[in-house]
């Protein structure tokens, strides 16, 4: 096992109320393993995977549980050992790319650094040349036209599509083990969303890296991922195979989540979830599901559901199921 979260509970404070998000995640990625994660916006797909790194913002606090990556626990390491980690074995693809890049350095430099560190901590020594020279490779793996002008230009000068594929190769020169990919099209247009997606998806299968890609697009999660998570207001719901997560899913959440994706092929506009996520400052007790769940039978308001082995790779959380 590569990684591996275990009842992880992450709150964000603010000066009047505790937002109780995440509510005993768990999490598994083996060497080698792509892992997708689905859930509606705002379920905390995001702040689960900043807790992987603790990159959570200043008022985000993880108050229990374990993360333990490749035989190291976490949340105990220090914080040089957490750096040299980042910087070189777990690489993110940020949802928003300027909050991944520096405003006020070119692109040359902030590829620079990375490759500095990486290349120093090899053994090597960079000259300036050698640094131009692997840069300019990685905007050109990653397909940017006109790489030489991209390394001179600030991010500001740059399209959001150019940006991405930025902070793509960024991520790919850290990610020597895995790699987080939270919404990685999510601000491109739809033309080069997919040019993107088959990049990183080439890219983690010629390097083989493990990886986490975290979506509300359900169809490129079917296509790129071996298991999946369902993640519902900070709980998980299910976890299967995705290919069976996709075709027989059986919590109530993943059933309406999965067939009110919008498709192309179906007639008119499907009618989406009804309702809202509960209100994290005062999350309901049991199921956090319940309130909005056409199943829902009075436990499921006072008692969470605990995790139930359907077969060896489906597990959900469903009093359905006890
Ligand atoms: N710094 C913060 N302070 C307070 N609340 C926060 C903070 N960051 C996130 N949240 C709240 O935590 C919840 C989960 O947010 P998160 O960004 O993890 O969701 P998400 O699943 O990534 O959503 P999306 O699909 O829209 O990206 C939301 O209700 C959000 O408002
Ligand atoms: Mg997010």
């Amino acid at each position: 096992m590569l990684l591996e979260l275990t009842n992880l509970h992450v709150h964000y404070k603010s000066y009047w109320y505790v937002f109780k998000v995440l509510n005993g995640v768990w999490l598994r990625v083996r060497r080698g393993e792509r892992v997708g994660v689905i859930g509606e916006s705002g379920s905390g797909k995001t702040t689960l995977l900043k807790s992987i790194l603790k990159i959570l913002p200043l008022n985000g606090m993880i108050i229990r549980g374990e993360i333990k990556y490749d035989g190291k626990d976490i949340l105990n390491l220090g914080e040089s050992k957490l750096a040299e980690i980042r910087r070189r074995e777990v690489g993110m693809i940020f949802q928003d790319p300027m909050a991944a890049l520096n405003p006020v350095f070119k692109v040359k430099d902030q590829l620079y650094d990375i490759l500095k560190y990486k290349m120093i901590s090899e053994g090597r020594n960079p000259s300036k040349q050698e640094l131009y020279d692997e840069a300019l490779k990685m905007l050109t793996d990653v397909k940017l036209p006109d790489p030489e002008r991209v390394l001179n230009s600030y991010p500001f000068q740059l399209s959001g599509g150019m940006r991405q594929r930025v902070m793509i190769a960024m991520a790919l020169t850290s990610a020597e083990k895995l790699l987080l990919a939270d919404e990685p099209t999510t601000n491109l247009d739809v033309t080069i969303q997919d040019q993107i997606l088959k990049l990183i998806h080439n890219l983690v299968i010629q390097k083989n890296l493990s990886a986490i890609l975290v979506s509300h697009a359900l169809g490129m999660v079917y296509q790129m991922t071996d298991r999946a998570y369902v993640l519902y207001a900070g709980d998980i719901m299910e976890e299967a195979s995705t290919k069976e997560l996709f075709e027989k899913p059986k919590h109530p959440y993943t059933q309406i989540l999965i067939s009110s994706a919008p498709r192309l092929s179906s007639k008119g506009i499907s009618e989406g979830i009804k309702g809202k996520l509960p209100d994290y400052r005062n999350p309901p007790a049991g199921c956090r599901f319940a309130p909005r769940c056409p199943y829902s039978m009075s436990k499921c308001n006072t008692i969470k559901p605990e995790p139930i082995e359907l077969n060896k790779e489906h597990i959900t959380c469903c009093h359905l199921y006890g």
